[in-house]
Parts: structure tokens; sequence; C-alpha cells
């Protein structure tokens, strides 16, 4: 695997695998990876045979009293990691190399309507920053496959809206949520947990089973679901910040008729805002 930190070489490598006829397949990250990071270098290798990494912490993303310069920086155990996973390509660009006039004033994409709800209403700005620095890295890549986590719904779902309104030629794969044993969906965030916490935090999922389980009895009482989701949230300890039943395809209010559907959750406990989500067809 080769590890490159600037846009020229990045486009350097790409051309000469696109005059080589390759597919190409990218899988932006902000680093720190683990096992769900990898599966989605796994799912690359089905639909591509070159495969891109990029590890960037996007200032952009982060609100003012987020977590940006905590966030957990492992460049050297993520460069091992994606070479086990069979990855040609790492790009790991400083801030300048991809805001070279700082991200405040960095020309910006935004999808309105998708971005604002659910976790856009908790993290103002938050997936304008997603936005924009994904466009940017389809720029320098210009993957013919991208692969992104269902773990982040809400951000997948924007991606494919941004791909599909810029007519972007890049084709978008979801990969499904890896999870600890125990149901904890895997997130760099879940080292801020403290050992109790810790094992509070598979609640998360019992309390989405839960919903879906009324769900795919036919319960289409959607407040009534929500309510008994926030309040089991609630009293295992956690700060829910939303716990949403929608439509899966625009996560717009879903209809009693509305056949794939979508939980989605976002709770503090501690330091840290987890979030996850699962699927229900019906
Ligand atoms: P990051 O949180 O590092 O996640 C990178 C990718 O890994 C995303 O597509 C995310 O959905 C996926 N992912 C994370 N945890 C996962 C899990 N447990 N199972 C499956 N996939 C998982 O998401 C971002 O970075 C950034 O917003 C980014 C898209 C890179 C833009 O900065």
């Amino acid at each position: 695997m080769e590890t490159v930190s600037t846009i020229a070489a990045v486009r350097e490598q790409v051309r000469r695998w696109r005059s080589e006829g390759r597919r190409i397949a990218f899988v932006p990250t902000m680093g720190n990876l683990h096992r769900g990071h990898v599966s989605l270098i796994e799912a690359a290798r089905r639909h591509g045979d070159r495969f891109v990494a990029s590890i960037f912490v996007n200032p952009m993303q982060f609100g003012p009293n987020e977590d940006f310069a905590h966030y957990p920086r492992t460049p050297a155990e993520d460069g091992r990691m994606l070479a086990e996973a069979g990855c040609n390509l790492m790009f790991t660009p400083d801030v300048a190399e991809i805001y070279p006039h700082g991200s405040e004033r960095a020309t910006r994409v935004e999808v309105p309507g998708l971005s604002r709800m659910l976790c856009g209403e908790f993290r103002p700005g938050h997936f304008e920053g997603v936005t924009t620095v994904v466009a940017k890295l389809f720029h320098i890549v210009e993957p013919d496959i991208a692969v992104f986590g269902e773990k982040d719904f809400q951000q997948l779902t924007v991606i494919r809206r941004m791909v599909a309104d810029l007519c972007m030629p890049v084709q978008i794969v979801a990969a499904p949520t890896v999870r600890d044993s125990d149901g904890l969906a895997m997130s760099s965030r879940n080292q801020y947990l403290t050992p109790a916490e810790r094992q509070i935090a598979p609640r998360i999922y019992a309390t989405l089973l839960a919903a879906v389980n009324r769900l795919r009895a036919g319960d289409s009482d959607f407040a009534g679901i929500e309510r008994s989701g926030i309040q089991a949230l609630e009293s295992a300890g956690f700060r829910p910040d939303y716990f949403s039943v929608r439509q899966a395809q625009d996560l717009g209010p879903p209809r009693s008729d509305t056949s794939h559907l979508v939980v989605l959750t976002a709770v503090r406990l501690g330091k840290a805002r987890l979030i996850d989500n699962l699927q229900v067809m019906r």
C-alpha cells in the first residue's frame, strides 16, 4: 500500500490505474479505524479492483463545542489495518491541503431539508461539512464506486441525494453496520465511555430492536413507538436527542403503508454522543 498526503499524488496514481482500465473504489474515513471501517474496504473489494481510503478528520463537520481537537488520531495503526485489508492507496491530507483558504471560507455543498432534520437539528452545519468534504474527496479521487456505512444512515441518505442532485458519476454502495457481540455499533466515539457507561451502551441496540419488533408485528402507532423508545433510553440512563421512525427512502414521515422503514436514534451518555439505527421491511 502506498501512502500519500497531496492531492497531486492521488491524482497521479489514480490516472495511472485508470489508463490500465481499473475500476476504482473509495472509502472515506476520519481514521481511528475499527472493524466497521475494515468491512467497508471488504465491500469495496467486491465492487472495484483498486482501493483508495482517505483519513481526514474534517474540521468543517465539527461544531464549535464538539470533539474535533480530541477526536482519536491513530495514523500508524490505521495504515497497518488498511494494508492488511488490501487497500492500495491511503490518502492522509492535512487541513491546509483540503482547505488552503481555511475551512470557514471554503465553498460549500449543501443538501437542504435532509441535512437539517434528526442529527442536523442537534448539530447545525454538520452535514454541510460532510457533503462539502465528500464532494471535494470525490473530485480528488474520481472513484467509480464509494462505500459508506449504514451505521450513519442519515449521512448515507444525504450523500446519495448530493450525488443525484449534482450528477456526480459515482456509484454509492452501502455496507451494513458492524456491532460488538453485545449489539453496540462499533464507533471511534465508544472510547469516550467509562467502563460503567460501556455496560449501559448496548441498551441502544436493544431499544431499537424492541421498536423494530413492534413495527414488524404490524404496529403503525409510530408516535407511541417513539415515546416508548425515549422512555426506555431515559430509564437506562441516556439523554436521548431523538428516537424516530422514518421512511428509509428519504427520511420523511412514515405512513402506515410505507414498506421500508428505519428507526434512528442519537443519545448522549457521559462525554459521548452515540448514534444507531435499524431498518425494517414490512
Ligand atoms: P467515520 O466516522 O470515520 O466513518 C467512515 C465510514 O465508516 C462511514 O461511511 C461510516 O458510516 C462507516 N462506519 C463507521 N462505523 C461503522 C460500523 N460500525 N459499521 C459499518 N460502517 C461503519 O463518517 C465519517 O467518518 C465522515 O463523516 C466522512 C464520511 C469520512 C466525511 O468526513
